[in-house]
């Protein structure tokens, strides 16, 4: 069965998904839309195969699966725009902190899956958290999967994770950029040239991560690993346990996942 798929607001996010569908060779239409006619931007989705338009109601009329990309703060108005055409149809959003229900009160006719991907997606990296309505079957589910692990690692959740999940992995490549750049710096302090010292502190983040991903570690394990008796980077492990850095981390997505809840709850409303 053909599954077209429509993106509606092909910015950073909804551009890389379309991006990640086209490079995965996805079978059926895909469909951007953009609200000002920027047109270089959707031409460039175009030259890769994608179907472009200006016109939401056209894009989700001819579409199966309707990603909702826009700011959370446009969202009401999409889908009242939209609302006749996805009546029946599967909708994913990737819209921060909106819950299923005020989806649900707008068009209660369609079935929604939120879901929290990350800016890794324009490398086919995202970690991609999700969570569906009570309409959505197992076949829109396996869709959904199929859709979403084009764009990396996906799972589903209960909704009550999504703020912690935002906060998380959703703003995580923020705070990896922080402590990218601050290794970076700390190679420049021991005199490595610029690049040298940011691509290799990039690499070792990219490197740790799949370690654990891939051998099920856990980090102190890999941190064991790397510490010989008396040797280099026992110092280094010192000087970091003295330092506030793992509480600077907590607090940091403790204060984001309050924020998340905060504009949650405002949505409810
Ligand atoms: N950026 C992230 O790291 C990230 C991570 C996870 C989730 N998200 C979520 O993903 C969503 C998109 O974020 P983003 O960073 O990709 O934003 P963005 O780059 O600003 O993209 C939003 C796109 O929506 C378009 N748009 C606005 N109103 C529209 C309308 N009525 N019809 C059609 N298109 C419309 C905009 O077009 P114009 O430029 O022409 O206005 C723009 O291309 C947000 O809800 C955000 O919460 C973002």
């Amino acid at each position: 069965m053909k599954d077209n798929v429509a993106v509606i607001g092909a910015g950073v996010i909804g551009g890389a998904i379309v991006k990640s569908l086209l490079k995965s060779k996805y079978d059926d239409k895909i469909t951007a839309t953009e609200k000002r006619q920027k047109i270089e931007k959707l031409e460039e989705l175009e030259k890769l195969g994608a179907t472009i338009t200006w016109n939401n109601k056209t894009a989700a009329k001819e579409s199966d699966i309707i990603f909702i990309c826009v700011k959370p703060n446009a969202v009401g108005e999409v889908l009242k725009e939209i609302s006749k055409e996805i009546e029946g149809k599967l909708v994913i959003s990737t819209a921060a902190t909106i819950p299923l229900e005020f989806y649900k009160k707008i068009v209660p006719k369609a079935r929604f899956v939120r879901t929290m991907p990350n800016v890794a997606v324009l490398v086919q990296e995202a970690f991609t958290a999700y969570c569906c309505d009570s309409g959505v079957t197992s076949e829109d589910k396996r869709k959904v999967e199929k859709i979403l692990k084009f764009m990396g690692i996906c799972q589903e959740v209960e909704e009550k994770y999504m703020d912690a999940l935002t906060a998380l992995s959703g703003s995580g490549p923020a705070y990896i950029s922080v402590i990218i750049e601050a290794l970076m710096y700390a190679g420049l302090k021991v005199g490595l040239p610029r690049e040298l010292s940011l691509y290799s502190s990039a690499q070792t983040v990219l490197g740790t991560g799949k370690l654990i991903l891939e051998t099920r570690e856990h980090p102190a394990k890999i941190k064991d690993m790397v510490t010989t008796p008396g040797g280099t980077t026992i110092e280094g492990i010192y000087e970091l346990e003295g330092s506030e850095i793992r509480t600077a981390l907590m607090k940091a997505v403790e204060m984001a996942t309050e924020k998340c809840s905060k504009f949650r709850r405002a949505w409810k409303k």
